[in-house]
């Protein structure tokens, strides 16, 4: 895996209009590049959504959590690997001479629910590869949920993290979305090369909301965690600018 740069934040844009989301990337855009399409906005607005941020100059990390049977979940990863590249006949292969030529990928990484088992995981790692090979881009990087950080932690939350993990790394996924305080392990079981994407980042200062494992930026980054993916500190800060420098500042 040698796209891995130093670790990056990721604003969440969990808002529920495209004009909010539109606002807080040419804000945030190029202090933050990357930006998370959930369920929420991908809903409402598809890829009218991940168009908006790749004309702003952002990249897209789609966060859809796919979960279904292997044959979907293929199907999902290739169509989402095609969104917001030009001349893509939609549901086939065809490109023309402007895809060809993309030089940036608009969606760079996708999800996958881990206990969708390794069946669905290979042919989430199978699709991402196939469409990178048909359209001629770099392979969009395929990252499994292993727990939502919205669950508290309990007696085994390590050891399921610990297992769901390997079993993506096994299954040919490229990393995990795990909260940062089981990262340092999954870095440890995982290899250097194997991507950990944090959620839950919370500073003392900031609300908790519906997260339960969650950690600092300097903590997540010392365990290890490569993209920290940020929403409502952010987006319900009073000046959303100064809380990014703030955070920033801490990587
Ligand atoms: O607003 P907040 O910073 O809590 O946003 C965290 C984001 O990370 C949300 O978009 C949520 O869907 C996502 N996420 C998470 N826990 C996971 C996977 C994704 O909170 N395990």
């Amino acid at each position: 895996m040698q796209r891995l740069n130093k670790p990056e934040i990721i604003l969440a844009l969990d808002v529920d209009t495209l004009e909010k989301a539109r606002y807080f990337v040419e804000k945030l855009y190029p202090r933050i590049k990357s930006f998370k399409i959930g369920s929420q906005l991908f809903t409402a607005y598809g890829p009218e959504a991940v168009n908006m941020v790749v004309k702003k100059g952002g990249r897209v990390f789609l966060d859809l959590k796919f979960h279904d049977i292997p044959k979907t979940v293929h199907k999902a990863v290739i169509s989402g690997s095609s969104i917001g590249i030009p001349m893509v006949v939609s549901g086939s292969a065809e490109i023309g001479k402007e895809a060809k030529q993309a030089v940036s990928l608009p969606i760079f990484m996708m999800t996958v629910h881990i206990k969708g088992g390794q069946a669905m995981l290979e042919e989430a790692a199978r699709g991402a590869k196939e469409a990178a090979e048909k359209l001629k881009i770099t392979k969009p990087f395929i990252v499994g949920v292993t727990c939502l950080t919205s669950d508290d932690s309990k007696k085994d939350t390590l050891k399921e993290v610990l297992q769901a993990a390997e079993l993506a790394k096994k299954s040919g996924l490229d990393g995990v979305v795990c909260s940062a305080l089981e990262a340092a392990q999954v870095r440890k079981a995982c290899g250097a090369d194997f991507i950990i994407v944090t959620p839950g980042i919370r500073s003392s200062k900031d609300a908790l909301n519906d997260q339960k494992r969650t950690a600092d930026v300097k903590s997540a980054v010392k365990a290890g965690s490569n993209f920290l993916v940020i929403g409502r500190p952010i987006l319900e800060a009073n000046d959303p600018i100064a809380k990014t420098e703030e955070l920033l500042g801490d990587l």
